[in-house]
Formats: structure tokens, sequence, C-alpha cells
């Protein structure tokens, strides 16, 4: 049976903080109010870098990690909802910019669950044997999404991008159990970027704009009721126990959210791995640097077992139990 082991990770972030009080002189909104809602004490923002910017410096920090020649990748996939063209993918600016030529590179949206599904999908290619060699990137600039006029939206997210490089393994590691779902019929909940069908036959009014738009309730409400039984079924399909885990990586949108789930699952508080008071909510690319920065401080290593939990736009979740 192939495996697929992770080789190495990496992650970038944008230079420029942006810090709760900066954002409190353009919204009505406080400090207080935002940490205290969210646990977001400052997040990254671009200064004119884009996405595909910012996944390729995560990419070279993850080559670099792995002693891995970019000739030897075969798959890219960028899980992105912010990426900077429809086409080219932004996948394929990165394959470029590394000097990947011999893979093959495409996107994958699924909001803040993305790292999460692109994680699966190349686990998938790599198990049948049709790739050995896969690098999945979370990325976004969100920052270019956000309405600097919406106090409920506009202080909760930002820019940063983390992946991994997974090998083809014959030893027993990678995804241990999974589960992927989704719920359309709740997808207004949070939109971004609307395109209207606009043609010779239809001319429809211009989008409003193109910023992020989130009925935060709603989402709470979902991620605060999936995500729990999504962690309960992966530890229930794995043989691995709650106790066994070394940590939760949980999606970073709000520190109030990754509470209940630990109350609801039962899993201790300091198992879950938290860094939103740095870097706040960058979509796919929360559960990477996550991991990225964990592997970083040594608090894992080889052997142990991990749960990475993602919510968020579509509606989607995900998770993975992993053997690192
Ligand atoms: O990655 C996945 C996507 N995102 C999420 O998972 C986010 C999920 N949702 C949340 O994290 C929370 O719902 C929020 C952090 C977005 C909001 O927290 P809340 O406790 O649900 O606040 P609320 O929406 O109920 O708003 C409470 C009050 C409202 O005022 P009124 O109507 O009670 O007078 C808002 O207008 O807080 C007000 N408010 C703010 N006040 C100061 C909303 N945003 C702000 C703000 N500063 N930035």
């Amino acid at each position: 049976m192939i495996f697929s082991k992770i080789k190495a990770t990496g992650a970038y972030v944008p230079e420029k903080i942006v810090t709760n009080d900066m954002l409190s002189q353009y919204v009505d909104t406080s400090d207080e109010w935002i940490r205290s809602r969210s646990g977001i004490e400052r997040r990254h923002f671009s200064d004119g870098e884009n996405t595909s910017d910012i996944a390729a410096k995560a990419a070279i920090e993850i080559l670099k990690n792995g002693n891995i020649n970019p000739l030897d990748i075969e798959l890219i996939i960028v899980a992105t909802v912010s990426p900077d063209y429809t086409t080219p993918s932004t996948a394929c600016l990165v394959q470029s910019k590394i000097g990947a030529s011999n893979a093959v590179a495409f996107d994958l949206a699924a909001a803040c669950s993305g790292f999460i599904f692109g994680f699966s999908t190349a686990d998938k290619f790599i198990k049948s044997g049709v790739y050995k060699n896969a690098l999945i990137i979370g990325a976004e600039v969100l920052s270019k999404h956000l309405d600097f006029n919406d106090r409920s939206t506009c202080v909760l997210f930002g820019d940063g991008a983390g992946g991994v490089f997974l090998q083809a393994s014959e030893e027993e590691c990678g995804v241990l159990a999974e589960e992927l779902g989704s719920d359309g019929s709740r997808g207004m909940s949070l939109t971004c970027a609307e395109k209207k069908a606009s043609n010779l036959f239809n001319q429809a009014e211009e989008a409003k704009d193109s910023f992020l738009h989130m009925d935060g309730r709603t989402v709470f409400d979902f991620a605060t009721r999936q995500t729990p039984k999504c962690i309960l079924r992966l530890i229930e399909k794995s043989s691995i126990s709650a106790d066994c885990l070394k940590y939760v990586i949980p999606h970073q949108a709000n520190s109030r959210i990754v509470e209940v789930i630990s109350k609801k699952t039962k899993i201790p508080l300091e198992k879950f791995y938290m860094n939103i008071a740095e870097y706040s909510n960058t979509s796919a690319a929360t559960i990477p640097i996550a991991l990225h920065e964990m592997m970083q401080k040594e608090l894992l290593q080889q052997g142990d077992y991990i749960l990475m939990a993602g919510f968020g736009g579509g509606l989607t979740w995900g998770g993975l139990l992993v053997k690192i």
C-alpha cells in the first residue's frame, strides 16, 4: 500500500502588520471588541504582492526545508478563493515562478476548507500511484476583497500562504481518516466577487462590488455544529482515540468557535493549536501556516497523530486525521 508522507512544510506571510487599533482608524471598531469576539490581535496585509507571489514564496520555503528539486514536483494544487486571475490559475503562476516545469498545476476553490480538500486530492493521486511528489499550498490575499467600510468583515481576515510537500511512502503515515462535506444550500451566507452572466443577450447589471460579504452568525452556527461532528466521526473512523492525538489544528476563524468545538468534542482546549491572534483568518492558508509554525517550534515529531479540521465558504467542511 502507498501512503502520502509530509516531507516538508513552509509558509510565508507579508511583512506589513495591521493592528486592531490601526483598523479602528478606518471603521467604528475597537481592539477590545475584535479581541473579545474573535481572538484576533493583528493581521498581515500584502503591500502589492498578489496571491501567486506569496504562494510561490511559501513554495520556495517548502522546497528549501525538504531539500527538494522543483523539477521533481509532479503535481501542484493551490487552494485559494483570491486568485490573481480566473486564468491562468494561481497554481500555474506558482509553477512558473518556482521552475517546476514537470508538474501539472491547478487551483482548487473550497474557501477555508481548501487546504484540506487539496491535501485529500493530492493524497488520492499519490495513493493511486499516479504521482509520487505533490505540492499543496493554501494561499490568500483576502485584503484585496475586504470592504474597509464594513466593520463586520474587514477586521476578521488577513493575507498569508502555507503548504506541504507530500511524497509517496511505504511506511504507514499520512491520511488515516478523512471527511469532506459541502452544503451549497447555505452558500449565500459567505460570498466573494460575484460575476454576473452579462453578454450579447443579457445585459445584467454590473455586480455590486468584489468584496467579501458574510452573515457571521450563520457561519458561526454552522462551524460550531458541523466541525465537532466532523472531528468525532474522524476519530470513530480511525483506530486512533482522541487521547492519542498530539494536536488538533483547527481552521483559525474565531477563538470562540474553537472553544465551542473543544467543549462539544470533549478534547481539551490545550490540544487545539491557535495562532489567530497573529494572522487573523487567512482562509485556505490558516491550517498550513499553523502546521508549519508547529514544525518549526518542534511541537510535532515523526509518528505523531494530528487532526486538521476546516470549515467555511461553500459552505464546506473537511477534516483529516494524519500521522506525521
Ligand atoms: O472562515 C470562515 C468564515 N468566517 C467565520 O467563521 C466567522 C464566523 N462568525 C464569527 O466569527 C462571529 O459571528 C463574528 C466575529 C463575525 C461576529 O461575532 P458576534 O458575537 O456573532 O457578533 P454579532 O454579529 O452578533 O454582532 C454583535 C454587535 C452588532 O451590533 P448590534 O447589532 O448588537 O448593535 C454588530 O453591529 O457587534 C457589532 N459589530 C461590531 N462592533 C465593533 C460587528 N462588527 C463589529 C466590529 N466592531 N468590528
